[in-house]
């Protein structure tokens, strides 16, 4: 039998809690050739590059049928065709056009900002919620329930059924990254009634708009038309679920390392403006999304000595990246004063992620609220249990002890 290589280690759950020395040992190499014949990148300028090359594809109609298998079937087959994530120019730049036109700039420039009180205010109640305890799990606490209640009330999701599609996501996510067979059939049953829940909501807002999202999407008509039908659902799922759970494990993984980096916590309790530097670091050192696994090259490209072959599955590995000595100085020294903080947590190139600025400011909230109220914070298990996905990594539980919760 022959070794596991760092690619297949890292997939591992065994190597869940500390999948660094993987990284370092992916490195060696600029580019991987799995046995099954995906490639596989871990330098920061190599993953950098290739984010930015048009032979570079995220559609996975490009992959050769022999590995039809290893993309992701679509969302719901015969219902939804690919989300923006997963298509490539010309179709991906109207995409994001049209549904950036009611996410910030240049249409809706004050959008994030006039929704700091309102996160400010859901943030405090949660951390509220913790009073008269002396110990909590800060997954089930915050760093869930509070993107959630973000993006239900940005896109216009009635919060009453936040379990509903909770209950949906679950599969979808345990199914990234490590798909077996199983877990693709439960993730493929949740997204057609995602979808269909998402249906019933566009319909009804078409008739009944209100300021949120759901409703710009149904009603604006921008110089490129409006989302109909398939593309609608495919990106309102799209939104809702890469609205929520990749901040969880931001909030989640920052709390972590600032319990594990006593000086960055005090310094968040008293500096101003120290969580916008953390958190920037946080996303370099402890990123919610540690690879990119939807690409395949639409021609053969040499890399540092090898052909990414056209076809194959791509596998850019942005936590590797992120911790990339031959870029970043001293990468696994967590450190919310370097300079010119330079990171791939949010991708790189065209697909660069549309919600970045309201995670930093959930996760800049969140932390700042629970260094400021909790007493004497204390973790009860470090390594913590983590979710399944290697792809979006951060714990299931995050229990913490504490000594009471300062008032607001
Ligand atoms: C810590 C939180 C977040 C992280 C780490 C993150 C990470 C990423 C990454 C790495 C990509 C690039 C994917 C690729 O190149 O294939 C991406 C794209 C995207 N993200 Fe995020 N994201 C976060 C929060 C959000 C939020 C809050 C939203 C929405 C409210 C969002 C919506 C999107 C969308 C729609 C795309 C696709 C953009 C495109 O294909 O052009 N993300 N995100």
């Amino acid at each position: 039998m022959t070794a596991a290589s760092p690619f297949e280690q890292i997939v591992d759950y065994a190597n869940r809690a500390d999948p660094w020395p993987l990284y370092e040992k992916l490195r060696a190499q600029p580019v991987w050739q799995e046995a099954d014949g995906t490639f596989v990148v871990g330098g920061f300028r190599e993953i950098d590059a290739l984010l930015h090359d048009p032979r570079i594809s995220s559609d996975p109609s490009n992959l050769l049928p022999e590995y039809a298998d290893k993309a992701p079937p679509p969302d719901a087959p015969g219902e939804l065709p690919n989300a923006l994530i997963r298509t490539d120019p010309p179709r991906h730049d109207t995409l994001r056009r049209i549904t950036m036109r009611q996410f910030g700039p240049p249409h809706r420039p004050d959008l994030i900002d006039e929704l700091t009180p309102t996160l400010e205010a859901i943030v405090t109640r949660l951390v509220d919620g913790l009073a008269g305890k002396d110990d909590a799990d800060i997954v089930d606490t915050i760093a869930y329930p509070f993107p959630v209640e973000v993006i239900t009330e940005l896109l216009g999701v009635p919060p009453e059924d936040a379990p509903r599609f909770q209950a949906w996501v679950e599969p979808i996510v345990n199914a990234f990254g490590d798909p077996t067979p199983e877990r693709w059939r439960a993730r493929t049953d949740a997204f057609k009634q995602l979808a269909a829940y998402m249906f019933d909501l566009a319909q009804q807002r078409r008739g009944d708009p209100g300021p949120d999202m759901i409703s710009g999407l149904v009603t604006d008509d921008g110089p490129e038309g409006r989302l109909e039908g398939g593309d609608l659902f495919a990106t309102l799922v799209l939104l809702l679920i890469a609205g929520h759970e990749t901040t969880v494990n931001l909030i989640a993984n920052g709390w972590l390392t600032l319990l594990r980096h006593p000086e960055a916590l005090r310094r968040l309790r008293t500096e101003p403006d120290f969580s916008i530097r953390l958190v920037e670091e946080l996303l370099r050192y402890e990123p919610s999304v540690h690879f990119l696994p939807n690409r395949s090259a639409v021609a053969d490209i040499e890399l540092g000595g090898t052909t990414i072959k056209k076809g194959h599955p791509l596998v850019l590995v942005l936590a590797s990246g992120n911790r990339d000595p031959e870029f970043i100085p001293h990468p696994d020294r967590f450190d919310p004063d370097r300079t010119g903080n330079m990171h791939l947590a949010f991708g790189s190139g065209i697909h660069y992620c549309v919600g970045a600025p309201l995670a930093r400011l959930e996760a800049q909230l969140a932390l700042t609220q629970l260094a400021k109220r909790l007493r004497d914070p204390r973790l009860i298990a470090d390594p913590p249990p983590y979710r399944i996905s290697p792809i979006l990594r951060g714990p299931t539980h995050l229990p913490v002890a504490f000594s009471g919760v300062h008032p607001a």
